[in-house]
């Protein structure tokens, strides 16, 4: 079962890196091309959960904590954060046009209101934005390690395109479709604060095992919530053909599920088929544990780090993750 929890942090301040994100985002993808304009500002309205950029934020806090025992977030650091959600944008834009979704964050889809085609501009805009400020840091490594997302996001999409019907396939799928983002960013973050190769490739597996947690509830969440409250559609992944976590459990119990994987659920019954499966076995459950498994991953990898206020955030994160109901 879901259970709500209110994400009230007790730590004063810890929101406030936060603050006026949006509009810096904005301003950077300002364009007098009124259409495009309006479209790539669309969901930088400060309504979107912000998960990436905190992490990024926490991370170079609890970084720079760690190495010099003062907790600040650089200049570049900064624009990690703003680049994790622009990537994170311009993605999603893509994906309501390969998902044909009409509805995004309780509102209409940009593809839906715009047409795919402009979507596809639109989303490419944004990302090259990203790529912009990414090359205003001026670091070779951290451009290196952030334009590796970019490929395995495409990566990622045509790996789920062709479900193998097994674990293995899909937790590398997931890996790069949404672990890459908070991983490498989390690596940037760590690399301009100077820390030596440990840490960095502990704030690396910590971004990594909190994504693919992130993405496990997610696909739990598709089997359990409603369009309202996710603010787009549910019970989606099984109608675009997509077997996740929840299905490839079901599998084990209802074997018979494996060729249906494998045709993409395209034959009449299939869905409805897979849905009882998994709504009458305990694979949403199994579903949670194993995203409570990576969230303990996480926190292992982030007590490589000294203790700190953002370290103790890092790691309350990775419960509001595992509990959040949208
Ligand atoms: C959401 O997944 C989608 C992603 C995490 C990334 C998809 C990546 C692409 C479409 C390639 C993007 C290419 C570039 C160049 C940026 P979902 O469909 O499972 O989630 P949803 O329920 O939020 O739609
Ligand atoms: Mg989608
Ligand atoms: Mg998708």
């Amino acid at each position: 079962q879901v259970h709500p929890v209110s994400f009230a942090h007790s730590k004063q301040g810890l929101h406030e890196d936060l603050t006026g994100i949006y509009e810096e985002i904005r301003s950077l993808l300002r364009t007098d091309i009124y259409k495009l304009d309006q479209m790539c500002h669309y969901y930088f309205d400060g309504k979107g959960k912000a998960i990436r950029p905190l992490i990024v934020f926490w991370t170079s806090r609890a970084c720079n904590y760690h190495n010099v025992g003062r907790s600040f977030v650089s200049n570049e650091q900064k624009k990690v954060a703003l680049i994790s959600e622009m990537i994170h944008i311009g993605s999603l834009i893509h994906d309501d046009v390969v998902d044909t979704s009409d509805i995004r964050r309780g509102k209409s889809s940009v593809n839906s209101m715009c047409g795919d085609r402009n979507a596809v501009m639109a989303g490419n805009f944004v990302v090259s934005n990203a790529s912009c400020l990414l090359s205003t840091i001026d670091d070779t490594e951290v451009t290196s390690i952030i334009s590796h997302i970019i490929g395995d996001l495409v990566r990622g999409e045509l790996m789920q395109q062709d479900n193998q019907g097994h674990f293995e396939h899909y937790l590398k799928k997931t890996y790069k479709k949404t672990a890459s983002l908070i991983a490498n960013c989390c690596k940037a973050a760590a690399h301009l604060s100077n820390s030596d190769a440990p840490v960095i490739e502990a704030m690396y597996q910590f971004g990594k095992n909190i994504g693919i947690a992130f993405q496990l509830v997610d696909d739990m969440l598709d089997f359990v919530s409603t369009a309202e409250n996710l603010g787009k559609p549910s019970a989606a992944d099984l109608k675009l053909g997509l077997a996740t976590a929840p299905v490839l459990f079901a599998c084990e119990k209802f074997p018979e599920l494996h060729s249906m994987i494998l045709r993409r659920f395209q034959k009449p019954g299939d869905v409805e088929f897979a849905l009882n499966a998994v709504h009458n076995s305990d694979c949403l459950n199994e579903t949670r544990i194993l995203a409570k498994q990576y969230c303990d991953y996480a926190v292992n990898h982030l007590n490589k780090i000294m203790p700190s206020v953002e370290r103790e955030s890092l790691a309350d994160l990775t419960q509001h993750i595992l509990h959040r109901t949208r």
